[in-house]
């Protein structure tokens, strides 16, 4: 099966990995938004329109089943496209319910970084009042974090000082899990290892939505697929330089999680 995966740029390659890694014979489409890149910080309406659009050319290439590989995106249109399309549809959700139910236990708070657009979202809204009945959740939006990625800004010494701003009011102590809600984040994971205390999980949601993406296959019979793992690397700007740079960033990810 073909299967195409979505972000805004290249922060969904942290889930497609996830696919490759779980699910290798399929073959999968990869479409990064470059024209709009970030989608965060703009307006609903506009990254609507912007994800219907490039979800019809993935059509036009033959996808079969469609991962949104991007919370923002996942918020403001997973249910239509549902409702527009037969095919199979996964998306991202944080991975708020899992955190919570691993803390509880220890009585510490969870943290969860996201998109300043996805966190005022209803969906975001929705879910943290049915999963925090402690009210243990807070929340902080990273809206430069997606231009940093964007722009394969890796070096330690630079994020030291852009993490430790964004934490300066927060006491790490108080915390047991850092939610990293948004998909371009876990590029960070190894970064964020080395300024996190050491008592602070990292989670993200990609292997859940790979897990759900996998059951929904199941239900279609295509689980076992006939594929060879070949990924077609697209975006909506068609700059070769783009494609270059999402080569990088997925070599990045495989050594990051071998
Ligand atoms: C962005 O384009 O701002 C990031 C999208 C996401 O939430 O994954």
């Amino acid at each position: 099966m073909k299967i195409g995966f979505f972000d805004s740029g290249i922060g969904g390659l942290t889930v497609l990995e996830e696919s490759l890694r779980r699910l290798p014979d399929q073959d999968y489409l990869y479409m990064a938004d470059t024209l709009h890149v970030p989608y965060g910080t703009k307006s609903q309406e506009a990254v609507r329109s912007y994800v219907l659009e490039a979800v019809e050319t993935m059509l036009s290439e033959g996808i079969e089943a469609l991962v949104i590989a991007c919370n923002t995106a996942t918020s403001i249109a997973v249910n239509e496209l549902r409702e527009r399309y037969s095919i199979p549809i996964v998306g991202m959700e944080p991975a708020v319910k899992p955190a919570v139910e691993m803390n509880r236990a220890t009585g510490k708070r969870v943290l969860v970084f996201a998109t300043p657009l996805t966190l005022t979202m209803p969906k975001y809204y929705a879910l943290v009042s049915r999963v925090d009945e402690g009210g243990i959740v807070d929340s902080l939006p990273l809206p430069e974090l997606v231009r940093y990625c964007e722009d394969l800004q890796f070096d330690q010494s630079v994020m030291n000082e852009y993490f430790h701003a964004k934490l300066a009011d927060y006491n790490l102590d108080d915390y047991g899990i850092v939610v990293l809600g948004c998909t371009h984040y876990p590029f960070y994971k190894d970064i964020l290892r080395k300024i996190l205390p050491p008592h602070i999980q990292i989670v993200d949601g990609n292997a859940g939505t790979i897990r759900r993406l996998s059951a929904l296959l199941s239900r279609y019979g295509a689980v076992a697929g006939t594929g060879t793992g070949e990924v077609q690397l697209m975006c909506t700007g068609n700059e070769p330089a783009y494609i270059e740079k999402m080569q990088v960033a997925l070599e990045r990810l495989r050594q990051q999680n071998s």
